[in-house]
């Protein structure tokens, strides 16, 4: 059998990067091996993905060398960076063309660059709809995403631009899942009225990941936007009635409102869903169910989704 094409993967050990390296392992027959990055490979997380047949390299988005170094002699390079670990769009960017460049010292032939629309694109920033946050983003963790599109761009790096889309695991991990009201009733909170979400189970973006790196070439260039399903808010509860055993109901709330809730990201979020809502037409649009599941088949959809995990969404 001719030589399998090595993935480098940023983001291993986490929800992006973890689903592509599992669905490369378990496809031994498919031409491609895996090369999780992380920046400790003692780590029990790191050290799963080796015993499943993963090499495990050290490396850090900080450091360009290391990436150089991390991503030399591979095929294929997965990119992403950690806004939630920072909160910094100035360091997400400056992630970002780290990995371009080293991406283009190592001569890859093909990277994938998880990203996400500039919302000032759609909402300039004199545009008073939303607030500007940090002085020049509308949604900071969207904008700095995808201005650094250009840093791949720029690099001459033959990249595949991944637009992702709302984990439904925020529900376990992300603090998002039903919550009891003062009655004693359960509800979700998002402040998108009748719009719809562009959700997605994280797993399957690593899946879709891999089927972009199967389709080769053709892929190079392109913007490829994927998502499991797009469902209202009262779709969503709806369906964590019938998992939780109690009912659950949709607490649609104003954009400015979500903003005020002072968590940490909270008008960051607050933004992204006014922008996800208001040009619900175009993000959904995008996001195509049939073109996203012809690249990962095993899509799943919410209701899949939470006959596997429902189980793991905290219900107090
Ligand atoms: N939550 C959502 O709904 C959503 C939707 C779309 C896009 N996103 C975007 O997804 C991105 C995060 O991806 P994810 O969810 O896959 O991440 P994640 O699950 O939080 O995983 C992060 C992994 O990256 C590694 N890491 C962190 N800092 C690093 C560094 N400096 N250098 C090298 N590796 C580092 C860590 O591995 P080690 O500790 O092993 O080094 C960690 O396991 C964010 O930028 C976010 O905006 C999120």
């Amino acid at each position: 059998m001719a030589e399998k094409k090595v993935i480098a993967v940023v983001g291993a050990t986490g929800a992006q990067g973890g689903g592509l390296v599992r669905t490369i392992l378990a496809d031994p027959e498919g031409g491609f091996a895996a090369r999780a990055i992380t920046r400790d490979a003692s780590s029990e997380k790191a050290q799963e993905l080796a015993a499943l047949g993963a090499e495990v390299v050290a490396a850090d988005v900080d450091d360009e060398a290391s990436l150089e170094a991390a991503f030399a002699g591979a095929y294929g390079a997965f990119c992403v960076t950690f806004f939630w670990a920072h909160f910094s769009p100035e360091l997400e960017m400056q992630h970002a063309a780290n990995m371009a460049n080293a991406a283009k010292a190592a001569g890859v032939s093909h990277v994938i660059w998880s990203t996400l629309e500039d919302t000032r694109d759609y909402v300039p920033l004199d545009d008073d709809r939303m607030p500007t946050l940090g002085e020049r983003y509308k949604v900071p963790h969207y904008d700095a995403k995808g201005e650094a599109n250009h840093f791949f761009t720029d690099a001459g790096v033959p990249t595949t631009f991944l637009q992702t889309s709302f984990y439904w695991d925020n529900f376990i991990y992300f603090g998002m899942g039903p919550q009891r009201g003062d009655d004693g009733s359960l509800s979700i909170t998002f402040p998108t009225g009748d719009g719809r979400i562009a959700g997605i189970a994280s797993e399957d973006i690593g899946a879709a990941a891999y089927g972009v790196f199967k389709a080769g070439p053709e892929m190079i260039g392109r913007t490829v936007s994927i998502a499991g399903e797009h469902l209202t808010g009262a779709q969503m509860a709806a369906a964590f009635s019938r998992v939780v055993g109690e009912p659950v109901t949709f607490n649609a709330v104003p954009p400015e409102v979500y903003r005020s809730f002072g968590f940490p990201g909270a008008e960051d979020l607050g933004n992204m869903f006014q922008f996800t809502t208001e040009f619900e037409d175009q993000y959904c649009g995008v996001r195509d169910i049939d073109e996203t599941r012809a690249l990962n088949p095993k899509l799943k959809s919410f209701d899949e989704w939470l006959a596997v995990n429902g189980s793991s969404v905290p219900i107090p």
